[in-house]
């Protein structure tokens, strides 16, 4: 069996997620579909925190380099956030031959369109189901099952943070300031909380869907950007008895205009599906020519549900790896015998 290696770059809350989901479920991964993955090497500028997952040895590296040019390595994970070195490590990947996933909004929300291309140059494919609503799989879905359509619009409360504050405000009456802290605390909030709370985070994310679901090249520069800072008990309690809600919108739509793209506190009426979406979850609405309403919804963020899509993304990239391969071959789909439960 091919074993398909994969480099993790950044061991943090996500890349932790990511290596113990592999470890956990490896053995079914092979059962189930034939595909074997094996984190090969892992890098983090803390060896102690690679060491708690078991990359120790040459299994750990702290110049993501080693991954980047590792021979070995058929997919490069970056898992850093940022611009830089984030970048760079696009690049080389790219240059090395190498496919990447990845979950870095801030990025791919700059660039996502001309990394794609020189991905596409390279003849390797980026993949970033993370980087858009964590768990949700809107990115495949905009992609792949909805790509028939025309996308007229999209919607999405895609910042846990804000929409954590804003439910909060809401159910208890509460100011901004009160609630900010207790988001942070949680561990929602980016390191600066800014990029939540000013929209920038939101932005980011709406600038990739609206890249894919309008196969446009949307920059998070071309987003109007207006943050929750200046929402208060009152607005929301006024919002209350017009029988609407505040929420954070990310709102991409396709007019005969132009692509029109705008984060921004929005009231929506109280039997909206998006109303009803509290706390850190996350949905995304989409209105396709064809398809009409459909909504996703499910944790935004966090260290198992963000996981889930890398995941899902390293195993669509390690499928076709893996076919010419005696099990991959072999293997049957829906294989498995699981006793049928009697209805009582
Ligand atoms: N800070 C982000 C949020 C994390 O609150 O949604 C997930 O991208």
């Amino acid at each position: 069996i091919r074993t398909v290696h994969v480099g993790v770059i950044g061991l943090g809350t996500v890349g932790g997620g990511t290596v113990r989901l592999i470890q956990k479920h490896r053995d079914s991964y092979i059962d189930a579909y034939g595909i074997d993955i094996e984190v090969t090497r892992g890098c983090a500028l803390d060896a102690d925190r690679a060491a708690e997952l078991g990359l120790t040895g040459d299994a750990f590296t702290s110049d993501w380099r080693d991954i980047t040019s590792d021979p070995d390595i058929d997919i490069v994970v970056e898992l850093i956030g940022g611009e830089h070195p984030a970048t760079e490590i696009f690049e080389d990947a790219f240059a090395h031959g190498k496919h990447v996933v990845s979950a870095n909004k801030a990025l791919l929300g700059k660039q996502v369109g001309t990394l794609a291309a020189h991905a596409r140059a390279a003849g390797v494919q980026i993949r970033c189901e993370a980087a858009c609503g964590g768990g949700i799989p809107i990115v495949n879905a905009l992609e792949h099952a909805l790509v028939g359509n025309k996308a007229l619009t999209i919607a999405g409360i895609v910042n846990g943070t804000t929409n954590y504050i804003l439910s909060r405000m809401d159910a208890e009456g509460l100011d901004f300031a009160d609630v900010l802290a207790d988001a942070q605390r949680l561990g929602y909030a980016e390191a600066d909380p800014t990029a939540d709370v000013d929209g920038f985070d939101a932005a980011s994310k709406l600038a990739i869907l609206s890249s894919i679901a309008f196969h446009t090249r949307v920059t998070t520069d071309d987003v109007y950007m207006q943050g929750i800072r200046n929402v208060s008990a009152i607005d929301i309690e006024q919002a209350r008895e017009l029988g609407m809600k505040v929420k954070l919108l990310a709102v991409g739509r396709n007019t005969p205009a132009g692509v029109d793209v705008r984060v921004h506190p929005t009231m929506i009426p109280a039997d909206h599906q998006l109303a009803a979406v509290n706390g850190a979850m996350n949905a995304v609405y989409m209105v396709g020519d064809a398809v009409g309403e459909t909504m996703f919804y499910g944790a935004g963020a966090g260290a198992f549900p963000t996981a889930s899509a890398v995941v899902g993304d390293i195993l669509e990239l390690a499928r076709p790896l893996c076919q010419g391969d005696d099990l991959a071959a072999e293997s049957e789909p829906y294989a498995k015998v699981l006793p049928i439960r009697p209805i009582d």
